[in-house]
């Protein structure tokens, strides 16, 4: 086993913090369920969004016959609490709209199906929330159409510069995203870089005569802020936006995947932006990392079960002992990663959890924002921690072979360790 540990900071860290856990509900339901009573509206608030015709899942849950035909994928799905998709370990931290079931729903749905699935009185199908609608002003297109291909085994990731045409400084407060083609689309994020930038990233750009540049590694060090990436549904800053000066790009970056159907095809997908001119508490994004890590300095030995990094930032004190607000979380690793989250480390040496993944996906990414801004001292530090896993276990399959692990390192198969989080400053 190799353990890797890498810290720069006074104080020692706790290497292996237990697993936060706590209760919601006692997780027991009450005998005697039905489809139209209780499951039907249940799954069509969790499951459906996803599982209907047309939505992001393979199949549809949207009636009772199919339910019903399914039980056993679904009884397995909501059991080992693969379904719905939240990886966010429960009690770490609150977030809006967690998409989990609550250890009630869940002993509520496994009860209904053992108790050999009720239809109680037959009632009009349950109503679907739609998806949200951004009422954007700002549509920004990949300029030109760009076909992916498989640079790395089954995988593209590219980056393309989009021009905003602001003429002043406009705040962002909104940001969704639409796939050109969803079903290769593995996930995006969408990044801000400062005008002075432009020209070392127009560069890369030039490399080569198709659209955009190959960016496995990612942008860290351009970056002024990161806007987003979900494309489940919009998301809205709700009183607060990032800057955006004229002169200023977006990039866009595109996390292309092979789809089932075997072949990639030309995609074209457009950012849209809600943005205004009167200006609104800024946004920022810190990056946690270590800079070393993109320098060779983020082994990962081939058939290593278990291989951790960790760093941990001022933020606050680097911008002079400011205090910050932290509104959202996100943790950036790929196939090998298998554990990892985010911590406000206090003065006193305390943890507080901001996000816990503790069994990673990396099929599920979300920015998750949480229900109570939490404070950053000007002497507390945010920590990241990633564990990955290369062992047999986790390697890609390929044309139906799976592949012998080797050693990584940052932006090989895409894989590395950041963590990001959304803040803004507070007036002194
Ligand atoms: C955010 C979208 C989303 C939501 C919400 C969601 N699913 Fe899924 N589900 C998927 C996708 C996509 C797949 C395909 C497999 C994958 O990518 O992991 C899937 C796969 C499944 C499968 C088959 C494969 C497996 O992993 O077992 C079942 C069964 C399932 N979902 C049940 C549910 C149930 C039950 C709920 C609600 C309690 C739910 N899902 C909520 C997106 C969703």
């Amino acid at each position: 086993m190799r353990f890797l540990f890498v810290v720069v900071l006074t104080g020692c860290l706790d290497l292996n913090p237990p697993a936060v856990t706590c209760e919601n509900g006692d997780g027991t339901a009450l005998p005697g369920a039905t489809w139209s009573a209780q499951i039907a509206p249940l799954m069509a608030r969790k499951c459906m969004s996803c599982h209907q015709a047309g939505g992001n899942a393979p199949m549809s849950l949207d009636t009772f016959m199919r339910v019903k035909e399914l039980r056993a994928l679904v009884r397995d799905a909501v059991e080992t609490r693969r379904m719905p998709p939240w990886p966010p370990a429960p009690c770490c931290a609150e977030y809006e709209n967690p998409a989990r079931l609550t250890d009630d729903e869940r002993a509520l749905m496994l009860a209904w199906i053992d108790e050999g699935l009720a239809e109680g009185t037959p009632s009009p199908a349950p109503v679907i929330p739609s998806r949200p609608l951004l009422d954007a002003d700002t549509v920004l297109t990949m300029p030109e159409p760009y076909t992916p291909v498989a640079v790395s085994n089954t995988e593209d990731t590219r980056c393309f510069l989009l021009e905003t045409g602001f003429t002043q400084t406009r705040f962002v407060t909104g940001i969704d995203i639409k796939p050109g083609v969803r079903e290769q689309m593995h996930h995006s994020l969408v990044l801000t870089v400062s005008a002075g930038d432009v020209s070392k990233l127009s560069a890369l750009d030039a490399e080569s005569p198709e659209p955009g540049w190959s960016c496995p590694g990612g942008l860290l060090g351009s970056i002024k802020s990161g806007l987003g990436g979900s494309f489940f549904e919009p998301q809205r800053f709700e009183g607060r936006g990032f800057q955006v000066d004229p002169g200023d790009r977006v990039v866009l970056t595109m996390h292309y995947s092979l789809p089932a159907t075997g072949g990639f095809a030309a995609d074209q997908t457009s950012v849209q932006l809600k943005t205004q001119t009167e200006p609104v508490t800024p946004i920022v994004t810190l990056s946690v990392y270590n800079p070393g890590w993109l320098v060779g300095g983020l082994h990962i030995e081939a058939n290593a079960p278990s291989t951790v990094y960790g760093w941990a930032d001022a933020p606050a004190r680097l911008a002079g002992g400011a205090t910050f607000d932290l509104h959202a979380v996100n943790l950036h690793m790929h196939e090998r990663g298998k554990r990892g989250g985010l911590w406000v480390m206090r003065e006193d040496g305390t943890r507080e959890c901001l996000l816990q993944i503790d069994r990673w996906d990396h099929a599920w990414q979300g920015d998750y924002r949480l229900s109570k801004p939490v404070t950053l001292n000007p002497r507390d530090r945010l920590l990241v921690e990633c564990e990955f896993d290369n062992t047999a276990a986790k390697q890609r399959v390929i044309s139906g072979v799976k592949q012998t692990p080797r050693w990584l390192n940052w932006g090989e198969d895409q894989e590395m360790c950041v963590g990001f989080v959304t803040a803004t400053l507070r007036a002194k």
